[in-house]
């Protein structure tokens, strides 16, 4: 089974060139969020292999799975162990984690292909409609600009 990209809904446009392969300048990024919820602290940094667990969960909700383009029914594990680890050996790849009031919450991940880059992004559901895909973007898009 091969792990793809969901549907790249999200495509940045031709503005972002990233000169991905540079020296990576990669820091995590704070911001604070008031929604109807409360105040809330947003901390996105980049994945790393102790993430395996958490994506391969986050991938394998229904939710997520709709939006597979070749992925078909679940991800297996071995599976997704394989593919995380080339995705984070991969310069044309990065992945990054938001952690609300310091528990995981979501994911965005920008991959370069022939077609630019696509972003593929899923929030918790219990994190949602609070600001958190919109920071993840907010972030992906400052390091896309300056890879
Ligand atoms: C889509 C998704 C990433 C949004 O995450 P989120 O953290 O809830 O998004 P945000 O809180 O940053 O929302 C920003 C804005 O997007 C819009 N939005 C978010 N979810 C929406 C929804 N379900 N319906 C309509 N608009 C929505 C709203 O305008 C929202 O602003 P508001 O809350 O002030 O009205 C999340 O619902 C998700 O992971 N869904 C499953 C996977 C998926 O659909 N991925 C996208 C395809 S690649």
């Amino acid at each position: 089974m091969v792990v793809s990209l969901c549907n790249p809904c999200s495509r940045y446009g031709d503005a972002l060139k990233p000169r991905i392969g540079d020296e990576p300048v990669d820091h995590a990024s704070q911001s604070q969020m008031v929604t109807r919820s409360g105040r809330h602290n947003l901390v996105v940094r980049p994945a790393d292999a102790g993430d395996d667990r958490l994506l391969f969960d986050w991938v394998n909700r229904p939710d997520s799975l709709a939006y597979m383009l070749k992925t078909e029914g679940a991800v297996a594990w071995a599976d997704h162990q394989r593919w995380f680890d080339a995705r984070l050996r991969d310069d044309d790849s990065a992945i990054w984690i938001g952690e609300l009031d310091q528990r995981p919450a979501g994911q965005v991940r920008l991959q370069r292909s022939t077609r630019g880059l696509v972003v593929a992004i899923y929030v918790d559901p219990g994190s949602r409609r609070r600001g958190v895909a919109s920071g993840l973007l907010r972030h992906a898009d400052a390091q896309a600009a300056i890879r």
